[in-house]
């Protein structure tokens, strides 16, 4: 397990736990069972928007675009981090890369950025593509490019975070080790 800790001095809100990472991380898995560990509420952004819309993000994307999404997606965070007193939270991979959310983040939550290779994230995200507007319409060669590029460009956002947690599978575990200076 190779844990990163970025930052050492107390974190702020060290029960607001934010999880980041490129789509296919599985930033919603992990977070409920970290959240059932912990004994904590979890939400999750995707989730939450879809809910206030009441459409699913593809329909978002399509009909409203993707500022639009993204300006909801900030709102969204903005009102979860401000008005919940402890969570964790699962957002979506572009999250940390627009409206200067991954300093909202850090100033109002403890993030951790789950870190996969692009290769691993490509085999996942060959399962999962269709309900995702971003490579919904890529085939297996174009979803590879796409991914490379994509992640090479939002790293320095997920670097951000106060904690990396790389493993070949992420388990709960790996990221209670990681915040266990904070919140043991
Ligand atoms: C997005 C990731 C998705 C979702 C939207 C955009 C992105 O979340 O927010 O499709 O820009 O990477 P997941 O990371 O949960 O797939």
């Amino acid at each position: 397990m190779n844990i990163f800790v970025k930052k050492t001095k107390r974190l702020n809100s060290p029960k607001k736990i934010v999880l980041v990472g490129f789509m296919g991380s599985g930033k919603t898995t992990i977070g409920k069972r970290l959240a059932n560990r912990l004994n904590l509420p979890f939400f999750d952004l995707d989730e939450a928007i879809v809910e206030q819309e009441g459409a699913d993000i593809t329909t978002i994307f399509e009909t409203k675009g993707e500022t639009y999404f993204r300006k909801i997606e900030h709102q969204k965070l903005t009102e979860i981090l401000t008005t919940q007193s402890q969570f964790v939270l699962a957002t979506g991979g572009g999250t940390p890369c627009f409206h200067n959310n991954m300093k909202l983040i850090n100033e109002n939550g403890a993030s951790v950025y789950l870190k996969y290779s692009a290769p691993f994230l490509v085999s996942r995200l060959i399962a999962s593509k269709i309900n995702r507007p971003l490579i919904r319409n890529y085939n297996n060669n174009e979803l590879k490019l796409f991914v490379e590029q994509l992640l090479s460009e939002r790293e320095s956002f997920y670097n951000e975070s106060n904690f990396v947690v790389s493993e070949i599978n992420v388990k709960v575990d790996d990221v209670l080790q990681a915040l266990k200076i904070e919140i043991v």
